[in-house]
């Protein structure tokens, strides 16, 4: 397996508004929706700014050899009559194919493993999401099957759930 780069998730603030919008670009929600208005990119900024003070919702920046590469956060998702973390992720296409998204999502089960509040983790990549189902699949979450979703609010869309079981499962 090939050595991970070091990477740190450090808590999304104020001052991270610069890798929002360098991931609100066309190749960058091209399984999101498309790119956010102004106003609503700065919603999302001060929604993720107060996800630090709730244990519910959490949101960091990729932080690697003193840059951000993107983001990466989990928050509370009701899904088959369960609470379960719903995760999401980002990494700009200057850093992207470096292994580096994968080294985040381990932090992030790592934090979410550490936090013990929900046993299961899930993600939703649309089915066309190439490099988000591969990350999936390459991180140890299992293909539990496709499903309806909607995201961005009010749009439905076609997606892979992965499952990742947080207490059955070790970083490599
Ligand atoms: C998904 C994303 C975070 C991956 O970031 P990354 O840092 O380039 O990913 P990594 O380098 O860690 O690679 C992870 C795995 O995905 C694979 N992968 C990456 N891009 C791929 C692509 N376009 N098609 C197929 N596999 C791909 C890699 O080959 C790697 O597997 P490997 O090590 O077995 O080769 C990045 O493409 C992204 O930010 N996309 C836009 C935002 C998005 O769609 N977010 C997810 C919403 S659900």
């Amino acid at each position: 397996m090939k050595t991970l780069p070091a990477i740190e998730l450090k808590p999304y603030s104020d001052a991270d508004f610069p890798v929002l919008q360098g991931q609100n670009s066309p190749e960058m929600t091209a399984y999101l929706g498309g790119p956010e208005t102004d106003e609503k990119l700065l919603e999302r900024h001060q929604k993720y700014v107060k996800f630090s003070d709730t244990g519910a919702e959490h949101m960091y920046v990729i932080w690697v050899e003193g840059q951000t590469a993107g983001s990466a956060g989990y928050w509370e998702k009701e899904w088959n009559d369960m609470t379960v973390w719903e995760a999401g992720w980002g990494v700009l296409p200057a850093f992207q194919g470096r292994g580096i998204a994968v080294a985040a999502v381990y932090a992030l089960f790592e934090k979410a493993r550490k936090d013990g509040r929900h046993r299961f983790m899930h993600a939703y990549p649309k089915i066309e999401n190439a490099a988000s189902n591969a990350l999936c699949r390459k991180t140890g979450f299992e293909l539990m099957g496709e499903c309806d979703f909607e995201y961005p609010k009010g749009v439905q869309i076609r997606c892979n759930d992965w499952r990742i079981d947080l207490l059955g499962h070790d970083n490599p």
